[in-house]
């Protein structure tokens, strides 16, 4: 490919510069909106370029940090490279770099955690405050100067709207067949202006292929030919495997039911291995023309549609190990037509989760006896990554599942405990939790009920007898009986973690 084949535009050619000059557009206490979700398409250079800035400036003993909004989490060249330099004053609205995680635990870095479908409408809505700059990764810029996206959408169609200037990076390495698979909605607007957002089915194409941008605001194009931070799964392990059997076995009860279609309804799969051997899971499954409408394409889900199970799949992103990334870029014209890539406020819409049913599986950090979801607070107060887009799904979801081992770190925390030490997801919107031990099916049930179940299904068989001895005496003596509870005690499982490495 000859340089600059993918700028078809005359004047913009004209804007190529280097990483390092595009970066020194940059000043200290800017707010920079990043394209990137999941690990795909976010800037990979520009980053890099500032981050080296931000510490020459340090090393001369001048401040300069800049907050940094983004879709989700992106890359270590993004995210981990600013966190290290100490570039980071304010991050939102998902993270799951490491060095990031550790600053903000140290309480060097202030990050807001909030619903991925949230981000645009607030940023329109002003709560955020000004956006100085967009930095977007792009697949290449069409004769009339139309943006190809790359391979995520994210927030980019906000970033590029609302940020005074724009910086480029225009990533020779993603593939051209991108181009057409995007569908870029124009028809949000503020209260009391919304209408109903056209869209009934996940194949539907609402809006445009390409981001529309005002050329004048394009100050810098930064050439890159680099990859996507592409993690690799792991193996499905055994408990990965039970998890999803159960998973599997419920939604065969619920077809023979009748409370869920033949070919399911459109899946959401949340991030994680967990939900990636549930995927691997329906290959073998006896369903076929299968939907999803999700945030992110899973390596599962390029199986399913090779094997003719999955009609289609519509996400923000693509979420792919290294040899999936290499599969999709040799075949993404095949691919191209089943696949559709959507702005995160559409993706994750309430609205649209609702109207189109989709069954939501996410992981979890523990849950309470009660059924109430931590997804985010190791001990009530350690960040893990953040609620990203599984509240969007949980609370409008047709059926709102959640999945994890019974227990982490091995064996020395139970994912069931008697209270939950921060709360992401209520106990109405969680109607199933699985564990390797088995599937709960909460919907319809009291409190009370509630525990039994979670208990004597989903618990580890080491902690249920402290489980049971808990639910026993806070029966006795609790202040109330509808969701009984030793409030003295209920946290004192997390207590003792802190203290002697143990729950147990
Ligand atoms: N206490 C302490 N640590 C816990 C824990 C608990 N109860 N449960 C899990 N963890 C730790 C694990 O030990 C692991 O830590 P490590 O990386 O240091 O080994 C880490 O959390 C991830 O857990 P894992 O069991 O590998 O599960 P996962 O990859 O499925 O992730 C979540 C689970 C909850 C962290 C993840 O699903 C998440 O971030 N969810 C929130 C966002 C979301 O749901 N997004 C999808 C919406 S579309």
């Amino acid at each position: 490919m000859t340089r600059h084949a993918r700028i078809a535009h005359p004047k913009l050619k004209s804007r190529i510069m280097s990483a390092e000059d595009a970066a020194g557009l940059i000043s200290d206490g800017m707010t920079v909106g990043m394209s990137g979700f999941t690990g795909s398409g976010y800037p990979k250079s520009v980053p890099m370029a500032l981050a080296a800035r931000i510490e020459a400036e340090h090393a001369a003993g001048n401040p300069f940090r800049v907050k940094v909004w983004t879709g989700a989490s992106t890359g270590p060249e993004l995210d981990g490279a600013l966190a290290k330099a100490d570039g980071i004053e304010f991050r939102l609205p998902y993270n799951s770099d490491p060095i990031a995680r550790e600053k903000i635990n140290a309480g060097e870095m202030n990050y807001f955690d909030m619903h991925l479908s949230q981000v645009a409408p607030m940023a329109w809505q002003g709560f955020l405050g000004k956006l100085d700059v967009a930095v977007v990764e792009i697949s290449g810029i069409t004769e009339e100067g139309a943006l190809i996206p790359s391979s995520s959408i994210g927030n980019n169609k906000t970033w590029l709207d609302r940020a005074d200037r724009v910086i480029l990076e225009l990533n020779r390495w993603q593939s051209d067949a991108l181009n057409g698979m995007h569908d870029i909605y124009y028809g949000t607007a503020l209260p009391p202006n919304r209408v109903p957002i056209p869209l009934v089915k996940p194949d539907d194409r609402i809006g445009q292929p390409h981001f529309t941008v005002d050329p004048e605001k394009i100050v810098a194009i930064v050439e890159t030919e680099a990859p996507d931070r592409n993690l690799p799964f792991a193996k499905p392990d055994a408990v990965a495997e039970a998890i999803a059997g159960h998973l599997l076995e419920f939604f065969a009860h619920e077809v023979r039911l009748g409370r869920l279609p033949a070919n399911l309804l459109p899946l959401q799969s949340g991030v994680g291995n967990v939900t990636n051997a549930v995927l691997s899971g329906l290959m073998d499954a006896p369903y076929a023309d299968m939907t999803a409408y999700t945030e992110v394409i899973q390596d599962g889900m390029l199986d399913l549609l090779d094997a003719g199970k999955l009609r289609m799949a519509s996400a923000t992103a693509f979420s792919l190990s290294p040899e999936a990334a290499e599969r999709f870029n040799a075949d993404a014209a095949r691919y191209a037509s089943r696949l559709i890539l959507r702005p995160q406020e559409i993706s994750n819409h309430p609205e649209l989760v609702r109207r189109l049913g989709c069954i939501a599986m996410n992981g979890l950090i523990e849950a309470d006896i009660y059924g109430n979801v931590n997804s985010t607070h190791v001990m009530g107060s350690r960040i893990q990554n953040g609620i990203g887009g599984s509240g969007d799904f949980a609370r409008n979801a047709y059926v709102s599942i959640f999945m994890t081992p019974s227990t982490a770190k091995g064996g020395k925390i139970s994912a069931i405990v008697p209270m939950a030490s921060h709360v992401d997801h209520i106990a109405q919107d969680v109607h199933v939790i699985v564990t390797e031990q088995g599937l709960a099916d909460l919907r319809g049930l009291s409190p009370k009920q509630r525990a039994e179940v979670i208990i004597e299904t989903c618990a580890h068989p080491d902690y249920r007898p402290a489980l049971r001895d808990y639910y026993a005496r806070a029966m006795a003596g609790s202040f109330g009986k509808h969701a009984p509870n030793l409030l003295g005690e209920a946290l004192s499982w997390h207590e003792r973690f802190v203290e002697t490495g143990s729950m147990g």
